[in-house]
Parts: structure tokens; C-alpha cells; sequence
């Protein structure tokens, strides 16, 4: 490791996801000793906040969602790392302040991560502004930004900031987050599928009847009206979630585990995505959503989506992909199920549940982590078999190691140049192109599915039932509790 400092400059170092998820992850990576020696962290914000300010800050951070890790020892060498910079964002003569700063720190010649935690209006002003004082410049060290999502709001504005990104930072110096891909078990789907030979020859249309992604939510919209009634779940979760775990599931192997063969994978599935058609697809609101604060009286904005859509490549042609998520929902899980086809003949009697032998595999991302495989075995004693779990369960079987938060793997993988777990510039674009029509199918089209409401701790509209009985499928859920 080199000498030479690494700055982390958190932009929005004041907001939500600073105070609850990247001081934190940053502190639990310094303590673990995975961050580089010399470390500096400088929050950059627009409130008139001093060093002091920044480390009451975070140290309160860390005492809210960082206790069981949390130690004064510790907090004590970590909080020398702090220091605050005042910008205002879309204001270039704020500038050359931070600059200061920041070579003050490392006389310019440091790595610097540039993490981009604000409002998403202000991604182009940033990076322009980083731009015209040369800080995008690799001169000695590395420079990175990180990008938070949204990342455009549909594929035109999504270009647009692709370019602007693009004339500032060449794309190997830029990392756009989702943090699904930092949870371990949206990660373990590649070991599943890559490092095992049993999946891969039957993971097709031969042998796989449907998969599912479900990604329920009990929280309701609760303080973030702003942001997200102008976004909705399609925005929200489907572009970007819901669509990369399709991609993990989905790809081809690559062929080495590296960001680039990675994501030519991935890219290639979200191409070969058939237009999805507005009859195949499902929108809801919640009760209440209306009611919610901030939230237009008369609003339009779907807390519920379900899909349906085919890739169209050799491997899983005319194989549904069922993809729903929602607010207010019965359980908070994140699930992918795989179902698999029925065996070719029957020699036994029905199962139990009248369901004939449907093989199923769950991958269940959170919150109990682990896979379920769904066999059909025989009930002693009777000539009848019945579905039972083969399950496998993260907390039981890696004892020891603790799941750290997805915030954590991906900050030390954009410190350490790993860009396999960050969605490339085209990947970002191939996703709008999905969800787009989709979204102004049902703002414009007239023969658009209709609204349907859904009652809260339910597990959404029964048209995201129906949806799948048109194919004699139905909604699978394992891992429950
Ligand atoms: C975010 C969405 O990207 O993901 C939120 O903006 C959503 O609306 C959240 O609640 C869900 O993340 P997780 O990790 O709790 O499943």
C-alpha cells in the first residue's frame, strides 16, 4: 500500500445516508484496518459547520448505528481523520475553497474519492465544478467519484449526465452505486451460480419454468414524499434493483471475475430485454398513501409495481421474468425464486398441496440470508410426496463472520479500484430503456392498466396475482418468517 494519502470528501455529509450508512461503513472499515494509512475524511457541506461541527456528527452517527461496534479507543483515532469543507454546491466561486482544503491536506498529489451523497440535481454542477479547478486530474495519485443513485430520472436525462460525467471523468474513474450489489448475498448469486457446477446445466429454458423477484417493503413513504412522489417505485427500485438482481441472474459467465467481464455480461442481458408490454404490467398505490405528508392530494405515483418480461436470448427465451416491489407491504423481504418445470411424468400422486413436484430454489437476499432448495419428498408412510426446504442460512452457517452492511464492501471497493460491483455508464443506460416506456405507458397510453389500490401489510393488488394465473404461475414466497 502506498504511502500516499487517500481523501475521502463526502459531499451531502450532512444528510441521511451520510449520517446512517457511509460514517458508519467508513468507521467499520477504519476499525477492521481495511481503509489506507493516511486516511482523510472531509465532509463537504453547505451549512456553516466547522471541524468540531462535523465530528459531533459523526460521532453521534456512529452511536446511533454503529453501537455494537462502536469504542471510544477507536473513535478516538478515527475522529482525526475528520475535517469539514464549506461548499455550496451549484456555486463554482465555492470551489476553490474545498480545493484549498483538500490539497492542504495532501499537497494534491493524494487519491481522492469524490462520493457524491446529494440531491441528484446537483450531480452536474459538481462535477463541472470539479472540472474547471482541474481536481478530476490524475496527476499523481487516483481520482474517483462515486454516484450515488438516482442516476437520471429516465434514459434522456440519464445520457445526459452520462456526458457530462464523461467530459470531467473518463469512466474507469467512475463508480455509480447500487447498493444491492454490495449485499453479500446479491453477490453470493455469482458464487452460487459460477462457483458450483450443478446449477449452471440446468439454469435454462430446458429445465426452468419462471423466476421471481420479489423485494417488499413494510415501510410506507414516511418522510420522503419529496423525493419520492416525483420518483415511484419504477424509479425508485425497479430500474435499479430489481434489474440488477435479473442481471446476476440472468448473465452469462463471465469469464474472470473482473469488472469489465462482469459487466459485459450484465449489459447484455438488460439488452436482449423485450419490450415489456403495458398488458404485462401491474401498478398500485397504498391506502393512505395520499394522506401521507407531502404527497399530492390527487397523486398518480405507483408504491406497487409487478412485471413480466422476457429476455430474448438463446437461454431464456419466452421465460417469464416476474418482477414486483412495493411499499406498505405484508414483509420486508428480497427474495429471487426459481422455479423450476415439472417433471415430464407423473408416476405419483399429487403433492400435499395439490402443487405436483415444482422444484423451486430461493435465494434470499434479506433479511435471512441464505438459499432455500424446495424438493419433493415422500411422506412416510403414504405413497404421496409433499415440498420440503433444504435450507441453508447465513447466520448458521458462517458462524463467525459478522454480514457487514453493503455500504461497507462497496466504499472499500471503489478505495480499492474495484469497479465489478458498480453499474457502468451503458448498464445504467439499458435499464432505462426497459423501465421507460413503462412509465410513460401508464402516465400517457389510455390503454394502460389502471391504478389499483392495495391495503397496507398486504402483499400488494390482486391483479399482481392475476398477472402470473394467466400462465398458471403463482407468486412463490420462502424464507418467511
Ligand atoms: C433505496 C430506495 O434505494 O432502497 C428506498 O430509495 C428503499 O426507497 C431502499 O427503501 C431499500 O433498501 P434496503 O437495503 O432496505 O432493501
Amino acid at each position: 500500500m502506498s504511502d500516499r494519502p487517500t481523501v475521502i470528501a463526502i459531499f451531502g455529509v450532512t444528510g441521511d445516508l451520510a449520517r446512517r450508512k457511509l460514517i458508519p461503513a467508513l468507521y467499520s472499515n477504519f476499525i477492521k484496518g481495511r481503509t489506507p494509512e493516511p486516511l482523510r475524511i472531509v465532509g463537504v457541506g453547505r451549512r456553516d459547520w466547522t471541524d468540531a461541527t462535523l465530528i459531533d456528527h459523526a460521532h453521534q452517527s456512529l452511536k446511533n448505528y454503529a453501537a455494537p461496534i462502536y469504542d471510544e479507543r477507536s473513535w478516538d483515532c478515527f475522529r482525526q481523520a475528520l475535517s469539514y469543507s464549506k461548499v455550496n454546491l451549484p456555486q463554482p466561486e465555492t470551489y476553490p475553497n474545498l480545493k484549498d482544503d483538500l490539497d492542504a491536506l495532501d499537497k494534491g498529489n493524494s487519491n481522492r474519492l469524490y462520493y457524491l451523497s446529494i440531491a441528484p440535481e446537483f450531480y452536474q454542477d459538481v462535477i463541472c465544478n470539479l472540472g474547471a479547478l482541474g481536481m478530476a486530474r490524475e496527476n499523481g495519485g487516483w481520482r474517483r467519484a462515486v454516484i450515488e443513485k438516482p442516476f437520471g430520472y429516465n434514459l434522456e436525462t440519464a445520457q445526459s449526465l452520462n456526458r457530462t460525467v464523461h467530459s470531467v471523468f473518463n469512466e474507469s474513474q467512475v463508480y455509480r452505486i447500487d447498493h444491492y450489489l454490495g449485499k453479500e448475498t446479491a453477490q453470493n448469486i455469482l458464487f452460487m451460480r459460477f462457483a458450483n457446477t450443478i446449477f449452471e446445466p440446468i439454469w435454462n429454458r430446458s429445465h426452468i419454468s419462471n423466476v421471481q423477484v420479489t423485494v417488499a417493503e413494510t415501510v410506507d413513504v414516511g418522510t420522503r414524499a419529496g423525493y419520492y412522489d416525483s420518483s415511484g417505485v419504477m424509479r425508485d427500485m425497479v430500474q435499479n434493483h430489481l434489474l440488477q438482481l435479473l442481471s446476476l441472474i440472468a448473465m452469462e459467465p463471465p469469464s474472470a471475475f473482473d469488472a469489465d467481464a462482469l459487466r459485459n455480461e450484465k449489459v447484455k442481458v438488460l439488452q436482449a430485454a423485450r419490450a415489456v408490454k403495458l398488458e404485462d404490467t401491474v401498478r398500485g398505490q397504498y391506502d393512505g398513501y395520499r394522506r401521507a405528508e407531502g404527497v399530492a392530494p390527487d397523486s398518480a405515483t405507483p408504491t406497487f409495481a409487478a412485471l413480466k418480461l422476457f429476455i430474448d436470448n438463446w437461454r431464456w427465451k419466452d421465460i417469464p421474468f416476474y418482477l414486483r416491489s412495493g411499499k406498505a407491504m405484508r414483509q420486508k423481504t428480497t427474495q429471487v425464486n426459481i422455479q423450476f418445470k415439472r417433471p415430464p411424468n407423473s408416476i405419483f400422486e399429487l403433492t400435499e398441496s395439490g402443487d405436483y413436484s415444482r422444484n423451486m430454489l430461493s435465494i434470499c437476499i434479506q433479511p435471512d440470508e441464505g438459499i432455500h432448495l424446495t424438493i419433493e419428498a415422500k411422506i412416510p408412510d403414504q405413497q404421496i410426496a409433499k415440498s420440503v426446504d433444504m435450507e441453508l442460512h447465513y447466520e448458521n452457517a458462517f458462524v463467525a463472520e459478522d454480514l457487514p452492511d453493503a455500504y461497507e464492501r462497496l466504499l472499500l471497493d471503489a478505495i480499492n479500484g474495484d469497479a465489478a460491483l458498480f453499474i457502468r455508464g451503458d448498464e445504467i443506460e439499458s435499464a432505462w430503456k426497459i423501465v421507460d416506456p413503462v412509465i410513460d405507458g401508464w402516465a400517457c397510453d389510455p390503454a394502460a392498466p389502471p391504478m389499483h389500490s392495495y391495503r397496507q401489510g398486504s402483499w400488494g393488488p390482486a391483479a399482481a396475482d392475476e398477472l402470473l394465473e394467466r400462465e398458471e404461475h403463482i407468486w412463490r414466497l420462502s424464507c418467511l418468517h
